[in-house]
C-alpha cells in the first residue's frame, strides 16, 4: 500500500464511506400524496439526550424548502433490496414529480407528528425541528426524535441491527450500493 497525501485539490471526498442511507419524508401539501423524500446519506445521530438526530440537505433539493420551513420530518432506514427504490428517490426531485404516486410507495403518517412513513422501512424516526446550521454547499437539519418505529425482527436484544437480521443499505458514492458484510467482532472495552 501506498498512503501518499492526494494533490492539492480535493476531486472526491467520499473516504468515509460507506454510509448508511436515510431517507427522509417532509409533509408538501402541494403533492396529491401530500409526502415528499429523499435520501441522504449524510446523516448522523448527534446525542442521545435529548436525542438528536441531524441530516445534511443542499438548497438545490426540494426537500431543503420544506425542511427550511421548519416542517417536522422523519428519516427512515431500508434494506438493501429496497436499493432501486431509494435510487429513484434520489434520482428524481419532487419539485417535478409526486415521488410516491410516482413509485407507487405505501404511505402512513407519523403518530407524534405530522410526518409520512413509508411502508417497508426496518426504522423510522420522528423529528421535531430543533436547530438549522448552514455548513457550506449543505445544511445540516437537526431534528429532535419524538417517536421510533422499528422492526423489532432487525435488532438483536441490544437493539443492534446485525447484518444476520437485516441487510441495512448502505451507500458507497458514484451510484454504488451494497449490504453490510457478515462476521461482526464483538471487542469489549478492557
Ligand atoms: C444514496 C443517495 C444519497 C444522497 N445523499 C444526499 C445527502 O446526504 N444530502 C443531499 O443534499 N442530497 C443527497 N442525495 C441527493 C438527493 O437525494 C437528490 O438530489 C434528490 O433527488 C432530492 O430530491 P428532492 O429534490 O425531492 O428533495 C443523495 C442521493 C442518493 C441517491
Amino acid at each position: 500500500m501506498r498512503f501518499a497525501r492526494v494533490g492539492e485539490k480535493l476531486r472526491r471526498y467520499y473516504h468515509y464511506y460507506p454510509g448508511t442511507v436515510a431517507v427522509i419524508g417532509v409533509e408538501d401539501p402541494e403533492k396529491k400524496s401530500r409526502a415528499n423524500f429523499m435520501p441522504a446519506v449524510w446523516n448522523a445521530g448527534l446525542s442521545f439526550e435529548p436525542p438528536l438526530f441531524g441530516v445534511a440537505v443542499s438548497p438545490k433539493r426540494h426537500t431543503y424548502r420544506l425542511l427550511a420551513e421548519k416542517r417536522p420530518f422523519s428519516v427512515m432506514f431500508f434494506d438493501f433490496e429496497h436499493a432501486e427504490l431509494v435510487a429513484a428517490l434520489g434520482g428524481t426531485s419532487g419539485r417535478e414529480v409526486d415521488k410516491a404516486e410516482a413509485f407507487g410507495l405505501s404511505l402512513r403518517w407519523g403518530e407524534a407528528l405530522r410526518v409520512p412513513l413509508i411502508e417497508g422501512a426496518f426504522a423510522a424516526y420522528e423529528l421535531e425541528p430543533w436547530d438549522h446550521f448552514e455548513t457550506g454547499d449543505h445544511d445540516l437539519f437537526v431534528g429532535r426524535v419524538r417517536a421510533v418505529w422499528e422492526d423489532e425482527a432487525a435488532f438483536d436484544e441490544d437493539g443492534v441491527p446485525t447484518p444476520e437480521r437485516v441487510r441495512a443499505l448502505l451507500y458507497y458514492g458514484r451510484y454504488l450500493y451494497g449490504p453490510p458484510a457478515p462476521g461482526l467482532k464483538r471487542i469489549k472495552r478492557p
